[in-house]
């Protein structure tokens, strides 16, 4: 059964304030071949994105949420063209990533830049931190080292850290510390777009509070505009003005955070997040318990991807995908209980 076009219309081009869009995301896809070959038989597909579309605006905070294996980093990839999508496309400032020349492509590129989730394995052990941070303006070309050094000094203090860390290794450092040499390092080309990857998920929770403080000091300061992944719903409402809630490849729910959080409608969400508003007094709901483990996105269901699992999943979730319904304006939901009759 061909996938149906299930998504937004995203008919809005400006937000509230006028804003294009900085990023759009268009039916995008990514599948990845896997087995096959002489010895393992039949090649399969991962799919693991499937035709997710959405809006990044200038100075937000987006948030992408669910749970382990469905997609979140593979989307946010193919959002900075480490990953050529198998369908639909992304626009950066208007200009698609994948349809402009190398050079164009490459200019793009150092727009947009990633926070990595452990800054255990992602800095390189051999570089001090002056080599870290700079190396993107080395590789880019045209700067002094005076220059450079300069710029390390100024994003070092940027980011909480002292003069005298310039020629430490980050061995020297703690996880928290390591994350801001990260953070650093994303910055120093002065990208519009990044891309926040769990980025404390691996640290201890004492300092996850600093970090997201310094992200949005930066953000303020430096007016940048953020895609954030997080298992935490908690500091996604608290961080994140809009976002989508995937599930196997596929958006199941998107809109304001507010309204989201206000007015969960996709038993997805409604489970994901009684899971963590029981501290909510005021907003006591039903608490949902998921059962079983997320399906492999080798062969999805055919219906709606989390009919395997959904408490209130009807005969046609089986068998057919849910159509996109705006259920209040700009909060969509793929759901058939939002979109017609019980069956
Ligand atoms: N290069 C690849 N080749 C084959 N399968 C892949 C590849 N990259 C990701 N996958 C698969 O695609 C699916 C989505 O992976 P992805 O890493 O995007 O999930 P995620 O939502 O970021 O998970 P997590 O929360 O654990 O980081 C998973 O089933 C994963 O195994
Ligand atoms: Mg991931």
């Amino acid at each position: 059964m061909a996938d149906i076009q299930n998504n937004p219309p995203l008919a809005q081009e400006v937000d509230e304030k006028g804003n294009l869009p900085l990023v759009s995301v268009r039916n995008l896809s990514v599948h990845f071949p896997v087995g096959g070959g002489f010895l393992f038989g039949k090649k399969k597909t991962v799919k693991a994105v499937s035709d997710i579309s959405l809006d990044i605006y200038p100075g937000e905070t987006y948030g992408l949420v669910g749970e382990s294996g469905c997609g979140k980093s593979t989307l946010a990839n193919t959002m900075l063209g480490m990953i050529t999508p198998t369908e639909g496309t992304v626009y950066f400032k208007g200009k698609d990533l994948f349809g402009v020349d190398k050079k164009t492509f490459t200019e793009m590129r150092r727009g947009m830049q990633m926070i990595f989730q452990d800054p255990y394995s992602s800095l390189n052990p051999r570089f001090d931190v002056l080599q870290i941070i700079g190396e993107p303006l080395k590789i880019r070309g045209g700067y002094t080292d005076e220059e450079i050094e300069a710029r390390v000094l100024e994003l070092l203090r940027l980011v909480g850290l002292s003069d005298k860390d310039l020629h430490r290794h980050p061995s020297d450092f703690s996880g928290g510390q390591r994350q801001r040499i990260g953070i650093a390092r994303a910055i120093i080309l002065n990208p519009d777009f990044l891309v926040c990857d769990e980025p404390v998920s691996a640290l201890d929770v004492s300092v996850h509070a600093q970090i997201l403080n310094l992200l949005m000091k930066l953000q303020k300061e430096i007016g940048m505009t953020y895609l954030f992944i997080s298992h935490n719903l908690a500091v996604v409402k608290t961080i994140c003005t809009h976002m989508t809630v995937m599930y196997l490849g596929k958006m199941m729910e998107s809109g304001k955070t507010e309204s989201i959080y206000k007015n969960p409608m996709h038993p997805y969400t409604q489970a994901l997040l009684s899971a963590v508003l029981d501290i909510d007094v005021d907003n006591k709901k039903e608490r949902t318990i998921l059962k079983g483990d997320i399906p492999s996105p080798i062969d999805p269901p055919i219906g709606c991807r989390f009919c395997q699992r959904c408490p209130k999943a009807m005969e046609k979730c089986k068998y057919i995908q849910p159509e996109t319904v705006e259920v209040e304006p700009g909060h969509f939901v793929a759901c058939h209980l939002c979109s017609g009759e019980r069956v």
